[in-house]
């Protein structure tokens, strides 16, 4: 009797794959660290209904604004994993909270505004990421420059450069996409606003590489999209 070829007996074994990948550091193995943070990613927007795409748009565009201010490689893609990322703490967030067609109570505020700490929380065991800056990035992303955002309300400098670019990133992604209460704006009209709110909720240096980039961040929105984004 033949024994049946297992499929799983038939693909190279993990230590395999691991020790390929290892030999290969550090590129390879950032890669692989790239595919599991945008999986997770993808993860949080499976869950919230309204917002297709949203965590590899937002990491895509901030690994594109990171580049063109100049970063080093390493660092552009510790903020391209971030913005993968960047939602991960939505899974402790009540999915009644998450969904909710309306407004939120001041109570169910709080436990929306709890995500970017849920999210440095669940990362935090993950050495390279407390130890890169991922995990400040990630409990950062909704912090304000002038110091009007949570959760800490770290203002300027203080919030890290990273999660400065994200925040950019995500407001874009967000304004892009429809949401129950209001339709998709249009890049040209969130353009304006990302522009409005530099200094205040934008670092200015931040908003200043998007101007100066506006029409290809348009275009990676759109190839995100597959080509279907309003101008
Ligand atoms: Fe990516
Ligand atoms: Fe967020």
């Amino acid at each position: 009797m033949t024994m049946p070829t297992s499929p799983l007996l038939a693909s190279p074994g993990v230590f395999e794959v691991l020790t390929a990948t290892a030999g290969h550091a550090p590129d390879a193995l950032m890669a692989l660290v790239h595919e599991l943070a945008a999986s997770l990613g993808r993860a949080i927007d499976a869950k919230d209904p309204h917002t297709l795409a949203h965590s590899e748009e937002v990491a895509e565009v901030a690994n594109f604004l990171a580049t063109v201010l100049g970063l080093p490689r390493d660092v552009v893609a510790c903020i391209h994993v971030a913005g993968h990322l960047h939602d991960i703490g939505k899974i402790g967030v009540p999915d009644a909270v998450l969904g909710k067609p309306g407004s939120l109570s001041p109570d169910e505020w709080k436990k929306m505004k709890a995500h970017p700490a849920i999210g440095a929380e669940i990362l935090l065991p993950l050495t390279c990421f407390a130890q890169t800056g991922i995990v400040e990035m990630v409990q950062a992303h909704h912090e304000r420059f002038d110091g009007s955002g949570y959760p800490l309300g770290l203002c300027g400098q203080r919030i890290p450069l990273g999660a400065r670019i994200i925040s950019v990133a995500d407001s874009l992604s967000a304004m892009l996409q429809a949401r129950p209460y209001r339709p998709a704006m249009g890049f040209a009209e969130a353009g304006r606003e990302i522009m409005r709110c530099g200094g205040s909720q934008f670092d200015p240096d931040v908003v200043a590489a998007f101007a100066a980039v506006a029409g290809d961040v348009y275009r990676l929105f759109g190839s995100c999209r597959g080509g279907s984004l309003m101008p």
